[in-house]
């Protein structure tokens, strides 16, 4: 039987019916067209579905669409304030050349600005551990790191 949800997904609100075995991101990928998260183990390993619930880091793969009932979620697409600009942790990710394939990307980012709400300074090592939920295959992850302390350089401006 299919239950009944109703939440906000980067603001826009959405009423639902979902089957109960479903994940949030099968909700978001494959109802709500919003493919910027990604997925990728499926078990909680990879970080590239990250999103934020409630304005709190989740694994959306290991999260059932119902539990999103009456909640707010946040994707990468939400990130931008406009179709014209980006989020500086967007901009500071292409200016230090942190993206190669980009599947990571959105988890990265997600996760970075996660720590940078609530610590707009962070040392290197608190960004490290703020990732430690995410993979990359590609960037060897120095340049993440780098994109996340200067994006939270900008932030504090
Ligand atoms: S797809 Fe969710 S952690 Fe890998
Ligand atoms: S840029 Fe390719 S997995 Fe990170």
């Amino acid at each position: 039987m299919k239950h009944h949800i109703r939440f906000k997904v980067n603001g826009d609100q959405y009423d639902l019916a979902v089957d109960p075995w479903r994940t949030l991101n099968d909700l978001l990928r494959e109802d709500l067209n919003l493919t910027g998260t990604k997925f990728g183990c499926g078990t909680g390993d990879c970080g590239a579905c990250t999103v934020m619930l409630d304005g709190k880091t989740i694994n959306s793969c290991l999260t059932l669409a119902v539990e999103v009932d009456r909640r707010e979620v946040t994707t990468v697409e939400g990130l931008a304030p406009s179709g014209e600009e980006l989020h500086p942790i967007q901009e500071t990710f292409i200016e230090k050349g942190a993206i190669q394939c980009g599947f990571c990307t959105p988890g990265m980012e997600m996760s970075g600005l996660f720590l940078l709400n609530g610590k707009k300074t962070p040392t290197e090592s608190e960004i490290r551990t703020a990732l430690s939920g995410n993979l990359c295959r590609c960037t060897g992850y120095n340049k993440i790191v780098d994109a996340i302390a200067e994006t939270g350089k900008k932030m504090k401006k």
